[in-house]
């Protein structure tokens, strides 16, 4: 049994914690929200997730999981904490890093023995030097810490099995914290999933170009299904005739309304601002991202072509994939 704090009780914090303390570890769960951590003491979970309730409650009833918003309390007896704040978007696609800058400040002014940091926010590559340098600035006195890059690829709808059943999980750290990535590597074991090794800035970009990766194959299948439309094919058949293909497959093949969610629109964004700062060129990322917007636009066209006005219009779509229906309803 390890003691854990996890830091940010939001979407990867409060999956990451439980599914920690379901492992067997003692896990503290902090975030700056009372409301939050008053609401999850009291039984209710301000996320819905499949199997993330009973989890919940069956670690919080054998005493091992517990929310607070204090740090003292969290990091009293940690060797590991996990920062799973969130890094929204900037003003100009950036990652904002504010809330991950403050996450480490504070373990560092509270931090009384040695300690693995893991990065499991996504955060632009460099913040694992970045959170480094805030940890040793912020120290009242020197202890010893090793930081780690683990990035999170849970998707929201499954995200306990996804914590569960990974495809993999990625650890980077400098040659100097290589102790620190296998200490975490230990917390992953149980898991008996594949566990990649790596550095520190790689692991760091595996997360942005995954995500850059799927969005990309869904802004391809938007392109083909506007076509589609003009040739008289139809983009269903098509994605799913590709699909079998292994080299290509089924998933992130279906046309659409274009991407949302919490990451996809915001990390290509980020990683574009990267790549441009950096000097690079990023003419597909930024393709994506365009394609992305003139999907939206062109659902609003059809609809005002098909509707005429459709000002304080209730309109049900049927979103139609080969493998999947969904209803959405819009309000004008
Ligand atoms: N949600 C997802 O599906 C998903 C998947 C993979 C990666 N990520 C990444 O993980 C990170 C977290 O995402 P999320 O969806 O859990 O965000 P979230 O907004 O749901 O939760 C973040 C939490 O951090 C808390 N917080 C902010 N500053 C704090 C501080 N200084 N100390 C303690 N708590 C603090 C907030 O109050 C909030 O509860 C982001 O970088 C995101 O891009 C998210």
């Amino acid at each position: 049994m390890k003691h854990i704090c996890v830091i940010g009780t939001g979407y990867v914090g409060l999956v990451n914690g439980t599914c920690f303390a379901d492992l067997g570890n003692s896990v503290v769960t902090v975030d700056i929200d009372q409301a939050k951590i008053d609401a999850l003491n009291n039984g209710e979970m301000p996320i819905y997730e499949p199997g993330l309730r009973e989890v919940v409650e069956r670690n919080v009833a054998a005493g091992r999981l517990r929310f607070t918003t204090s740090y003292e309390e969290g990091l009293k007896d940690a060797e590991f904490v996990f920062i799973c704040v969130g890094t929204p978007e900037g003003d100009n696609g950036e990652a904002e890093l504010k809330y991950v800058r403050a996450a480490a400040a504070t373990i560092a002014k509270t931090m009384t023995r040695s300690l693995v940091i893991i990065n499991k926010s996504t955060v632009p590559i460099g913040t694992g030097d970045l959170v480094a340098n805030v940890i040793r600035n912020n120290q009242p006195t020197p202890i010893k810490f090793g930081v780690v890059s683990c990035p999170e690829f849970l998707r929201e709808g499954s995200a306990v099995q996804d914590f569960v059943v990974p495809d993999r999980t990625v650890l980077g750290s400098t040659p100097e914290d290589q102790w620190a990535a296998e200490a975490v590597a230990q917390l992953y074991l149980p898991l008996r999933a594949p566990i990649m090794m790596t550095d520190l800035r790689t692991a760091e970009m595996i997360k942005y170009a995954s995500n850059a990766f799927l969005a990309t194959r869904l802004s391809f299948i938007n392109e083909i299904a506007n076509i589609c439309e003009r040739l008289g094919a139809d983009v269903i058949e098509v994605a799913r005739g590709m699909g079998f293909d292994k080299r290509i497959g089924h998933h992130f093949l279906q046309p659409g309304v274009g991407y949302g969610g919490s990451c996809f629109p915001k990390d290509v964004k980020a990683l574009t601002y990267m790549a441009e700062e950096a000097g690079a060129h990023p003419q597909l990322l930024n393709s994506v991202t365009e394609i992305n917007d003139f999907q939206r636009k062109r659902v609003a066209d059809k609809l005002h072509e098909l509707l005429g006005d459709v000002d304080g219009k209730t309109i049900a779509l049927l979103e139609t994939s080969a493998n999947r229906r969904h209803w959405t309803l819009l309000r004008t």
